[in-house]
C-alpha cells in the first residue's frame, strides 16, 4: 500500500463512537496526536467542556478537549490534512458505519481501526475499503459514561491488535500499537488477532445473551438452578468448537477457568452485569449479530453443532427487534 503520513507532524486521528471506551483511547492519543471526536448524544457537553475521565489507572478528574464534530461530513479533511487513523468505537452493529465514515477515509491512506467486541465484524469495512488497512482490536477496558462526557474506568486497560485479514501487511497495525503505547496505553500486536477475539467471545457470547434475556447478573444465573453451571459450560464448549473449526484453539481448561471466574464471585455477591444486559435495561440496541449471530452462522457453515448458541441467538435477536420498535 502506498502510505505516506500527512504533512501534519502529528498523526491525525478521528474517533467515530465517542462513548466510554473510545473516549479513553482518544485521551491517550490526544497526548501525541491531533484528535477529533464525532459526538452524537454527548455533542453539546463535550463541545463545551471536553471529556472528564475518572480512571483507576490514568487518574481521577483527567480533563481533555478534542476537536468535536457532529458528523464525518463536518470533519471531512482539506486536501493536505488527511486522517491517518479512523477509530471506530461505536457498538458493533452492522450495516451503517462504513458508509458514515466515507467522508473521512482517504483510499490507500487512512487506516480503519475497529475497537469493538465480537467476531466477523471486519468484513464490511474490508469490502467498502479494499485499499485501506483494517486494524482489528480486542479491548479489555471496563468503562461507562454517565453523565454525558464523564467516563468512569476500572482497573484494566489492554488492547490486542492485528491486521485484518491476518495475511495483510501488519505495518499499520504495528504503528498503531506503538502509538497507543506512546500515549501510555497497553497494547500488543499479533500476527493473527482472531484467536484473541474468540477467547473473549467465550465470555461475551455466553454471558451477554443469557444475562440480557434473564435480566440477571452472571452470578444470579448460576445460583438460580442446579442446571445452570452445566448449561453455561455447554454453551462455552460450543463456542470453543466453532473457534476450533476455524483453527483457533481454546482448551477445555481455559473454558473451565472462565466459567470458574463467575462461580468464584457467587460467595462474594459480586455479580457482573454484562453490557448486553445494561443495553437492554436502557432500551438500547444490542450487539446481537457481532456477538451471537456471526458465530452461529460461522459454526453452521462448518457443520459444528451449536444448538444452544443458536437458541440464544433466536431469542436475543427477537429481543433486539422489540427494543428497536420501542
Ligand atoms: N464499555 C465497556 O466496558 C467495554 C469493554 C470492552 C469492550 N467493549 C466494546 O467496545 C465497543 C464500544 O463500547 P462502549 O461501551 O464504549 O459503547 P458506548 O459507551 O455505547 O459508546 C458508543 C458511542 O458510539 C456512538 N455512536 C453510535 N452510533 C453513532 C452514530 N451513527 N453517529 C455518531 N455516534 C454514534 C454513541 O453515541 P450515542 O450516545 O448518541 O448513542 C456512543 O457515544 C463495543 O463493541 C463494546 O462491546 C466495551
Amino acid at each position: 500500500m502506498n502510505f505516506e503520513m500527512s504533512s501534519n507532524p502529528q498523526p491525525k486521528v478521528l474517533l467515530f463512537g465517542a462513548g466510554s471506551v473510545g473516549a479513553v483511547y482518544l485521551y491517550l492519543l490526544s497526548k501525541i496526536t491531533d484528535t477529533t471526536a464525532v459526538c452524537r448524544s454527548n455533542y453539546d457537553t463535550v463541545k463545551e467542556n471536553g471529556f472528564i475521565i475518572n480512571s483507576s489507572i490514568f487518574g481521577q478528574g483527567v480533563h481533555f478537549k478534542p476537536n468535536v464534530v457532529r458528523s464525518c461530513e463536518e470533519a471531512a479533511p482539506k486536501t493536505s490534512e488527511l486522517y491517518d487513523y479512523i477509530i471506530v468505537c461505536s457498538k458493533a452493529i452492522p450495516g451503517g458505519v462504513p458508509k458514515l465514515i466515507a467522508p473521512v477515509v482517504t483510499p490507500g491512506h487512512t487506516a480503519i481501526v475497529l475497537i469493538q467486541n465480537g467476531v466477523g465484524i471486519e468484513d464490511e469495512y474490508l469490502q467498502a475499503y479494499p485499499n485501506n488497512s483494517i486494524i482489528s482490536c480486542v479491548v479489555y477496558l471496563p468503562a461507562s459514561q454517565r453523565p454525558a462526557g464523564v467516563i468512569t474506568h476500572g482497573e484494566v486497560e489492554k488492547l490486542q491488535i492485528g491486521a485484518y485479514p491476518s495475511s495483510a501487511s501488519s505495518v499499520r497495525a504495528q504503528a498503531f500499537t506503538e502509538l497507543i503505547k506512546s500515549g501510555g496505553g497497553t497494547a500488543e500486536c499479533f500476527d493473527d488477532v482472531q484467536p484473541k477475539r474468540w477467547l473473549k467471545l467465550l465470555i461475551n457470547a455466553s454471558w451477554n445473551p443469557i444475562c440480557a434475556l434473564t435480566l440477571s447478573k452472571d452470578t444470579d444465573v448460576l445460583a438460580a438452578s442446579s442446571e445452570a453451571t452445566e448449561v453455561l459450560l455447554a454453551v462455552m464448549l460450543e463456542i470453543r468448537d466453532i473457534a476450533a473449526s476455524y483453527g483457533h484453539t481454546i482448551t477445555r481448561e481455559e473454558v473451565e477457568f472462565q466459567l470458574g471466574r463467575a462461580q468464584a464471585r457467587i460467595p462474594k455477591n459480586a455479580g457482573i452485569e454484562p453490557s448486553m444486559l445494561q443495553d437492554v435495561q436502557a432500551s438500547r440496541r444490542i450487539e446481537v449479530e457481532a456477538i451471537v449471530g456471526n458465530p452461529v452462522r460461522m459454526g453452521k457453515e462448518k457443520n459444528v453443532p451449536c444448538v444452544r448458541l443458536e437458541m440464544l441467538y433466536v431469542l436475543v435477536k427477537a429481543l433486539d427487534i422489540q427494543i428497536s420498535k420501542r
